[in-house]
């Protein structure tokens, strides 16, 4: 087991806190360890990007911070939830209050348009239709795309696309951002200008951002803190001085 190091946090407190974090599949005769024995701890408002090769479990592992996996053993705890003691109901809760979620393929619904793919997580949360489309138009707004909200996700290219995707997982205003590869099928003019936004989150709205990334070069440019990943563990877990102050230039 390894210990999570201490670490100072900008807002001083503990947004997420793993311990010995295991999420093991068996195939047949064959224990696959996707997550074995994980600790990290990131502090509220922090931005940090988990790195490692293909396979290393980084989506297991953002997987089980969102809440869409369950531990085999160890423990999650985001925000003071210890995840793997919330009911269903609860946990569909802490998805749906807490994180926003970004996914390297956009998953956005074809057969709806941008604002109701974007307002999707507020139907679910009940909240009424006007203030749905008020809040829908901010957060299309906030990355550009306020013009194109009555177009379908097809009608689009790829970074509009990952921006819409970007657009519904702010709508809930989350205090977590998490994001799978969120430049994966970008050019990287696209992937700095969708970079940028996120930073622009973290900074703006205080947002803890945890980014899934095999681009070093992207992750050294961005995020405070670079955790490897390698064979479902953590090999490295480092404070980045080199990440930029200014806006980069697409
Ligand atoms: N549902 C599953 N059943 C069995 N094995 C799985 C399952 N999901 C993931 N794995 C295995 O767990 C390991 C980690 O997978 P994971 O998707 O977390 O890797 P990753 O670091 O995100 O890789 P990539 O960069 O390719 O996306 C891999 O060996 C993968 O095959
Ligand atoms: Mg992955």
């Amino acid at each position: 087991m390894t210990t999570a190091p201490a670490i100072a946090t900008p807002h001083g407190t503990i947004a997420i806190r793993s311990e010995n974090l295991c999420r093991h599949y068996r195939m047949g005769d064959t224990l696959i360890r996707a997550v074995d024995g994980v600790s990290l701890h990131v502090g509220g408002g922090e931005f940090v990007a988990l790195l490692g090769s293909s396979g290393s479990g980084k989506s297991s592992v953002l997987n089980l911070i969102a809440g869409l996996d369950r531990p085999t053993s160890g423990s999650v705890v985001v925000q003071d939830r210890d995840l793997a003691k919330l009911s269903r109901e609860e946990l569909a809760k802490y998805r749906l209050h807490v994180v926003g979620m970004v996914f390297q393929s956009f998953n956005l619904i074809s057969s709806m348009t941008l604002a109701e793919n974007v307002e999707l997580p507020l139907l679910f949360a009940e909240v009424d239709r006007t203030q749905r489309q008020t809040m829908a138009r901010e957060a299309l707004d906030r990355v550009g795309l306020r013009a194109r909200m009555n177009h379908r996700p097809s009608e689009l290219s790829g970074g509009e696309q990952q921006r819409a995707a970007l657009a519904r997982a702010l709508i809930n205003r989350p205090k977590l951002l998490l994001a799978d590869e969120p430049t994966g099928n970008l050019d990287s003019h696209t992937g700095t200008e969708i970079m940028n936004m996120v930073r622009e989150f973290n900074r703006d709205l205080g947002m803890t951002v945890v980014m899934v990334t095999h681009e070093r070069t992207l992750a050294e440019r961005y995020a405070q803190r670079l955790i490897f990943l390698a064979d479902g563990k953590v090999i490295d877990d480092r404070l980045n001085a080199a990440a930029g102050g200014q806006e980069d230039q697409p």
